[in-house]
């Protein structure tokens, strides 16, 4: 084909991503049809495709285990709940507001020193204040004080209360934990750079309950874990590291907490936290509803509250990483060669191959939508028909589908097809028969 590999770059900006995502049908802005709303998206045909993907691989990777069960709990809970886990009185990030333009900043994330970044007045910024973090609502057709309930923070909390009720009806026995994906809400002040930051996002969360003094050693096991579950996604390991925060930065309630960060185009930042937060909910819950919260180790007959490893990982930022991770140009410049191609793990890629016949004529078309039909049992497949072949392959190139499969002419004399890998580029010739077992193949993981 003459199509070869000469130079490759990554990502260089988040535009180019969010137009290849839009172009393409990833992640569209919510209610663009009104202008947009701040910080809200939309997954399109093939971002749903790819979450899905993602959430189905941690989910694999955390209740394919005797020792984590699932649990989808509900987002309204009774709103003492935030009052237990400290989210009411703790939850909330320092805000300055600019008495010129009326803009708001993080208070950490400025130089107070420093003119407003957004319109250079001097002294024109204010004094921090806390501002919590929660959206509020009502519940029940009576809005006043006591119909008041917030939309959850985090997963977390649901796996908190349910932690009893968890472990007695499955007869789970310390250690054990408790995984859960589900949206959370947080009105931060400054969203932002795409899905990263929103106020409408994804958790994959997982609760491991151990004995107190053992937690130390589940938190390396659950690091270790962690870190090779990204890799297992294809993501690079030399754009990722762990950041320890602080003692003075922890959480309200962790004692000690390590990130996973990646290195996105405007820098290193952080995907996933592991936090060690002791008995702090579980404690919060029990003060607080006066319900006894305990543990009862059957064999020593002890009780206690479990300390807590939980791993908390944002679905829609790594999904953003792995896009940045699997983003290359290749051959710039070159007009006849170059091409933008996501490199996902075909794990992840929403279309795990498409089949092209060469050209719109019937007796190929027969041939092909056959195929089609017969891996569509299996794969979520495409067909297309439209433009030449060379700008069909880009197309998928550029939306990560692993395999093209071409249905030519001599395919009706040969019984055989065309498949081209997306990374080499290399083709095969494959026996028509033999399609659906090349590909289960290729898709064992
Ligand atoms: N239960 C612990 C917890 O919620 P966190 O560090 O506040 O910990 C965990 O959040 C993960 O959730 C983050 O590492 C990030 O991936 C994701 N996340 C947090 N806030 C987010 C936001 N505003 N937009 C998108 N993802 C967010």
């Amino acid at each position: 084909m003459g199509e070869h590999i000469v130079s490759e770059t990554n990502l260089k900006s988040m535009s180019e991503l969010v137009s290849l995502c839009k172009r393409r049908g990833f992640v569209f802005q919510s209610s663009e049809v009104y202008g947009g709303i701040g910080s809200c998206w939309d997954y399109g045909p093939l971002g749903v495709e790819l979450k899905n993907n993602l959430k189905q691989s941690w989910w694999k990777s955390m209740t394919l285990r005797d020792d984590v069960v699932g649990l989808d709990a509900s987002i309204l809970m009774h709103p003492l709940v935030w009052k237990a886990s400290g989210h009411v009185d703790t939850f909330s990030d320092p805000l300055v507001d600019c008495k010129n333009c009326k803009q708001r900043f993080r208070a950490d994330h400025i130089d107070l020193k420093k003119p407003c970044p957004n319109c250079g007045t001097r002294d024109s910024l204010t004094e921090p204040r806390e501002f919590n973090l929660m959206f509020k609502t009502q519940m029940g057709p009576v809005e006043d004080a006591s119909s008041m309930v917030y939309l959850r923070p985090e997963t977390a909390q649901g796996i908190f209360v349910n932690f009893l009720n968890v472990q007695t009806t499955m007869r789970k026995k310390i250690p054990f934990g408790i995984a859960q994906i589900g949206k959370a809400f947080r009105n931060e002040i400054t969203p932002g750079n795409f899905i990263f930051r929103t106020r409408e996002f994804e958790q994959m969360e997982m609760q491991y309950f151990v004995a107190p003094g053992t937690q130390r050693d589940f938190f390396n096991m659950w690091q270790e874990l962690r870190w090779n579950w990204h890799v297992s996604n294809g993501m690079r390991s030399e754009k990722m590291k762990w950041f320890q925060h602080p003692e003075d930065k922890l959480a309200h309630y962790a004692d000690l907490a390590f990130d996973v960060y990646y290195e996105f185009p405007m820098g290193w930042d952080e995907i996933e936290g592991i936090h060690s937060r002791t008995d702090f909910d579980l404690k919060g819950h029990q003060e607080l509803s006066g319900k006894k919260l305990e543990y009862v180790d059957q064999a020593t007959n002890q009780k206690y509250l479990p300390y807590v490893v939980e791993t908390s990982v944002g679905c829609d930022r790594t999904l953003l990483a792995l896009m940045c991770d699997a983003y290359r140009t290749e051959n710039e410049g070159d007009k006849e060669n170059e091409r933008v191609v996501l490199k996902f793990h075909p794990k992840l890629a929403p279309i795990k191959a498409a089949i092209l016949p060469l050209m719109k004529k019937p007796e190929l078309e027969e041939v092909a939508s056959k195929l089609h039909k017969d891996l569509q049992e299996n794969y979520k497949t495409d067909y297309d028909v439209t433009a030449s072949i060379g700008k069909r392959y880009r197309r998928q190139d550029e939306i990560g589908t692993p395999y093209c499969i071409t249905i030519d002419y001599d395919t009706l004399q040969d019984q055989a097809v065309t498949i081209r890998e997306r990374d080499s580029m290399t083709q095969e010739r494959i026996a028509l028969a033999n399609v659906k077992k090349y590909l289960m193949e290729k898709f064992k993981f």
